[in-house]
């Protein structure tokens, strides 16, 4: 692996575990100057460990978050900026099922908030390091569910009706037109945003889902390293550096679905998103 990344300052969310510790570490590997956020530091402590051995590089940090807060966010995003002044590479990887609808301390839905309103609030607190940085980019760790979703804004939160998949599969759907959406807003300022499939991989991601199905996976699909290959390509390839506003599987630009193409749902889910976490539209 090249030493490519030297000089850089890269982020990667959910590093504890599966395809972003994967990327975390190649990160680590091409030289990059790296902050992992893990959940806590008894999760976080081991990885951050065995990526700097497994490396051979020291500059790696851990800062700690629990994406299902708001404030544990903003506390995030103000650690880093006190600390770095560059940011030239966001991975937005962490994410998760869950089996039943569960709350968070804000009073979203667990999944919605994790997995779209985590990516959409951290960027957008980055957002000025990474237009200082420019070039930079920013990379979202979507998935090929996002297919059969759909945006349901009359129930965003799944109050009246609650389906692990159908919540997955939407917030899915929402890293795709929100990269999209970021990518217009973004026109001009050299940073670049992408979002991506990374395969189904046996990972952690379906362990609160019956053992059904979190055995299937465990059995039947790829290891985190084929998962985390596009992360990585996205994040470092200067094949990809003036491209912007795509979704990715496999290391190649793909079609997603119908309604992702939708700009006036793009600016719907902003606007509501912007509203939910307290940020300007
Ligand atoms: N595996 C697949 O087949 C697949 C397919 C398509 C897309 N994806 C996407 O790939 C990304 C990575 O998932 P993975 O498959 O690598 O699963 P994973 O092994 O479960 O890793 C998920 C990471 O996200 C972290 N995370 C989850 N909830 C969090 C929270 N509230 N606060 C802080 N960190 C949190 C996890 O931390 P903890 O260990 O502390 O929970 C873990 O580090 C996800 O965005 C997922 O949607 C995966």
């Amino acid at each position: 692996m090249k030493k490519n990344m030297t000089g850089k300052t890269c982020l990667v969310t959910g590093a504890n575990s599966g395809i972003g510790k994967v990327t975390a570490e190649a990160l680590a590997r091409m030289g990059a100057r790296l902050v992992i956020v893990c959940r806590n530091r008894e999760r976080g402590q081991p990885a951050l460990e065995e990526i700097k051995k497994k490396s051979g590089n020291r500059e790696v940090e851990l800062m700690t978050c629990d994406f299902a807060s708001q404030k544990q966010i903003r506390h995030l995003a103000d650690e880093f900026l006190s600390g770095h002044d560059r940011l030239d590479v966001l991975v937005n990887n962490a994410g998760l099922m869950r089996r039943y609808r569960e709350t968070t301390e804000d009073g979203f839905e667990m999944t919605f908030a994790v997995n779209h309103l985590g990516y959409f609030l951290l960027t957008n607190l980055l957002l000025d390091v990474l237009k200082d940085s420019a070039p930079s980019r920013i990379v979202n760790v979507a998935s090929v569910a996002h297919m059969t979703g759909t945006m349901n804004f009359d129930d965003l939160q799944s109050e009246r009706e609650y389906s692990s998949m159908a919540a997955y599969r939407q917030s899915k759907l929402a890293n795709i037109l929100f990269t999209y959406e970021l990518a217009r807003r973004l026109e001009g300022t050299l940073v670049t945003a992408n979002c991506l499939h990374p395969g189904v991989i046996a990972t952690n991601i379906a362990r609160d889902m019956p053992k059904a199905v979190s055995f299937a996976l465990k059995l039947f699909f790829t290891g985190a390293e084929k998962g985390a290959e596009t992360s990585i390509y996205l994040a470092t390839s200067p094949q990809v550096e003036a491209v912007t506003g795509k979704y990715f599987a496999d290391k190649k630009e793909a079609r997603s679905n119908k309604e992702s193409y939708d700009k006036e749902i793009a600016r719907r889910l902003w606007e509501v998103s912007a509203e939910l976490t307290g940020l300007e539209a």
